[in-house]
């Protein structure tokens, strides 16, 4: 998903630092007066490229938030060439920042995945549209996704992948040296179980993930999506002529996107005939069951190129945030057995203690140690841990105006660590959600963004959140590897697990 560092991004060669707004308010020379972007500090270009490129920077994007906020306040700027960048870690300045968007907010974010669709005469989905091209996109996709009666709907299909998750965590048991009940690096098992979901909700399709032998186009894509975060952030973090002369990364940032355009499409035909197959003769008529999202597109005369190009963004969005949520979620619960105690009593006081219990996706959205449990795995893992936005009029941020078509980065991961919001920021301690103290600032942890750019997946994510962990928790007890150490995030475009998560699931 999207990162703070936006340096070969196209909209910064439009980004100006306005030295003519600057002078005029300078010119007042009061210090009640706002001051301009020429005023807010931050590091040299020199440091800043070096804390970047010297110190494997890109990989600790989101440690770097919580420095730069340390050292130069809530509000600090960092440029590169032409192109400055506004940091902002303050909940409060990050509302404001939200609050006054227009109808279509520009978030600017993947760049480089912009570039490839225009190159490739590929069509945008929602995530690398902007302008009137998102709002169009948005407004026909938001009913078929974040309605929660809509999302609802998709708990069939995702019941059933739930259920081979089970199935593949007992087959993936003490495979290798360690306790018989060990399973290796569960982050790549969830990364199936994610792409496994996803492909359900969108295009009623079981690609196989979860069985024993993975089909080879699946493994393709999972390296493709793998393969493209790391690029990403090459791609971005440098300038467009650069690539020119290393011309690595962007070549395979358009491998990558090929690869999952390839496998998009050669599903999305397969949904297209089977639907065309059941209209047969009755054209129009509502699909009787398992009804998914390019069912729907097609219904609606969706083109073919836009469908295309927005199940394969969908299903890049939809893999790495559920499956990292995750392991993050389990991981730390394998770590608190009180609360893993805890949550396992609510879970089956709603469904039962039997393996054979119906997930019942709406009694389980209402859980409040479950809620709370996935809030404070989001706030210490944003997935997101940083967010952008370039702001359409010149907005005032604590003591500084912000000119318009500036790129403004959203330090999340900085303020959902902030002891100021957070006492003992990096417990876990999923009670802070529960009201019995006082509730921290609701922009402080903003894990799916904000308005009318927020997370389109949010109701889907959640679903599959609260239905994996609620199955894995009846059927398991969750524990650590013995003597593993802890493990910590780090950047790879989304914040992942920096070395492989071990964890035991032993038989209830
Ligand atoms: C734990 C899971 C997830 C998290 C934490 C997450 C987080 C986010 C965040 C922070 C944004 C940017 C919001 C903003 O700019 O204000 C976003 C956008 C988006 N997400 Fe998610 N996401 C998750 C799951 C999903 C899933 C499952 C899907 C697929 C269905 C998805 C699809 C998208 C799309 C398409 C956008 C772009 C929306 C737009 O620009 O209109 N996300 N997500």
């Amino acid at each position: 998903m999207t990162q703070s560092f936006k340096l070969g991004s196209r909209v910064f060669h439009r980004v100006r630092c306005a030295p003519e707004l600057g002078a005029s308010l300078n010119s007042r020379g009061s210090d009640s007066t706002p001051r301009s972007l020429a005023d807010i500090p931050g590091p040299s270009v020199p440091r800043f490229l070096a804390e970047l490129f010297c110190k494997g920077g890109l990989s600790r994007l989101h440690e770097l938030q919580v420095q730069g906020a340390a050292r130069f306040g809530p509000v600090w700027s960092a440029s590169f060439g032409t192109v400055r960048t506004v940091y902002v870690a303050a909940p409060a300045l990050i509302e404001r920042l939200l609050r006054q968007e227009g109808p279509r907010p520009e978030r600017c974010s993947f760049s480089s995945w912009a570039e490839h669709r225009r190159r490739h005469r590929r069509a945008c989905g929602l995530l690398t549209a902007e302008g009137g091209e998102w709002q169009r996109l948005r407004s026909r996709l938001a009913p078929l996704l974040l309605r929660p009666q809509a999302a609802a709907g998709y708990a069939g299909p995702l019941d059933d992948v739930v259920r081979d998750l089970v199935r593949r965590l007992r087959r993936q048991r003490g495979r290798s040296p360690g306790p018989p009940a060990l399973v290796r690096d569960v982050a790549g098992e969830f990364y199936k179980f994610g792409l496994e979901g996803i492909a359900a909700v969108l295009l009623g399709s079981r690609l196989g993930c979860l069985q024993a032998e993975v089909p080879p186009d699946t493994e393709t894509f999972i390296r493709a999506v793998g393969s493209v975060f790391v690029s990403t952030l090459l791609t971005m973090a440098m300038p467009s002529w650069l690539h020119r002369f290393v011309p690595g990364p962007w070549n395979r940032l358009c491998r990558d996107w090929d690869q999952m355009f390839a496998f998009a499409q050669q599903h999305v035909e397969r949904a297209e005939a089977e639907i065309a197959r059941r209209n047969q003769g009755k054209p129009g008529e509502d699909m009787p069951s398992g009804a998914h999202l390019t069912y729907f597109l097609f219904r609606e005369k969706w083109p073919a190129r836009s469908i295309l190009g927005n199940v394969t963004e969908l299903l890049l969005a939809g893999v790495d945030t559920v499956s990292n949520t995750l392991s993050w979620a389990l991981y730390e619960l394998s770590r608190h057995p009180e609360v893993q105690v805890a949550l396992r009593s609510e879970i089956t006081a709603t469904l039962g203690p039997g393996s054979g219990a119906h997930p019942q996706a709406a009694a389980l959205s209402q859980l409040p140690l479950l809620r709370a449990v996935i809030k404070e795995v989001l706030r210490l893992y944003p997935v997101v841990p940083g967010n952008s936005r370039v702001p359409d009029k010149d907005i005032q941020m604590g003591d500084y105006i912000i000119p318009k078509n500036t790129l403004v980065s959203l330090c999340h991961y900085a303020t959902s660590r902030d002891p100021a919001h957070f006492p003992e920021p990096n417990s876990f301690r999923p009670a802070r959600w529960l009201g019995q103290s006082p509730a921290p600032h609701p922009f402080a942890s903003l894990p799916f963004g904000f308005g009318k750019r927020s997370c389109i997946g949010r109701r889907l994510a959640e679903l599959e959140l609260q239905m994996a962990l609620a199955q894995i928790l009846i059927h398991f007890e969750v524990l650590p590897e013995p003597g593993a150490p802890p493990v910590r995030p780090m950047t790879r475009t989304v914040l992942v697990p920096e070395r492989s998560i071990n964890l035991q699931f032993v038989d209830r």
